[in-house]
């Protein structure tokens, strides 16, 4: 119960790793806020969570847009009394290439992967400061190395890890951590989720989501990466691969990445 009477915020977390998060965090001894734009799927959750013993609290929100997470912000400290830790998981893939894509999709990645983050940050952030506690960003091994057809959901995370670490060393005199967490492939429903060219949604994972790594092991990584207030979390194999061969050759992982992603089921280029 190392997490006693700590209260945390976990947006996106009706499924994949935002669910994870919350019933590993909850396990630890945490109050839960949960977020998601599906009320039967919050509703749902939420059963779930008390089931496990967990003290929870569903806010009905949509990531993309300032009010509503200025709204969780405040109905979380009102219900609860205080924000000790905020992760912000809530997001959104996209698949199609750049030439294709309406713009629209662009700006819906954004807002929900990245604009998402500044809102609920900037709103949470004065209770955060007080407890001294922790801000979590869920990014991915995109937000240090980009894939073809996936600019938005890149262009989302690369923003994501700017801002963090921006902010990261805005406040490391004032007790607070920041901590970057960035997945490899993950079992989920992203990919199905994943929008195409004109927004609509892909409907099924174009990879073999049962050798991928469980939202369950990222969720415990992400928690432990959090009791011991690490800067940054890059998980997988594959991922720590991509990390630093990208460091030292990136004009080679040009074409690996490009070979890799062009296997895909379906893929719009080859
Ligand atoms: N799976 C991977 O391979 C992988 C790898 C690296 C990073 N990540 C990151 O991990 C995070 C979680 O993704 P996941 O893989 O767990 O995907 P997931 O299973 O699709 O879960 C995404 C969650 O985000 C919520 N969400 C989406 N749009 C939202 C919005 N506008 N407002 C509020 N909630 C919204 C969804 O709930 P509703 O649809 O009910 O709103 C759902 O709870 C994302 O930031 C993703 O980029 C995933």
């Amino acid at each position: 119960m190392m997490l006693k009477d700590k209260v945390v915020i976990v947006t996106g977390a009706t499924s994949g790793i935002g669910r994870a998060c919350a019933f590993a965090f909850g396990r630890a001894g945490a109050k839960v806020v949960i977020t998601g734009r599906s009320e039967v799927k919050l509703d749902n959750t939420m059963v779930e969570l008390q089931k496990a013993g967990i003290e929870v609290f569903g806010v009905l929100s949509d990531a993309g847009k300032r009010d509503e997470n200025e709204r969780v912000a405040e109905q979380a400290l009102g219900h609860f009394g205080r924000i000790d830790i905020l992760i912000n998981n809530a997001g959104i893939s996209m698949r199609a290439l750049f030439e294709e894509l309406d713009l629209a999709v662009f700006h819906q990645v954004m807002d929900t992967n990245f604009w998402s983050s500044v809102y609920l940050t900037k709103a949470c952030l004065p209770e955060i400061l007080k407890r001294k506690g922790s801000i979590v960003a869920v990014s991915s091994i995109n937000g240090f190395r980009g894939t073809p057809a996936r600019t938005a959901y890149t262009a989302s995370k690369f923003a994501m890890n700017g801002f963090f670490e921006s902010l990261r060393t805005e406040v490391m005199k004032r007790g607070v951590h920041v901590l970057v967490a960035c997945p490899g492939f993950t079992a989920s429903n992203i990919r199905n989720n994943a929008l195409t060219a004109d927004g609509s949604s892909q409907q099924e994972s174009p990879r073999d989501e049962s050798r991928m790594m469980s939202a369950e092991e990222v969720a415990d990584a992400i928690l432990y990466a959090t009791l011991k207030r690490k800067r940054d979390l890059v998980l997988t194999r594959q991922g720590k691969l991509a990390n630093f061969l990208n460091k030292w050759v990136p004009g080679i992982m040009d074409t690996i990445v490009y070979n890799h992603m062009a296997k895909e089921k379906d893929s719009p280029f080859k």
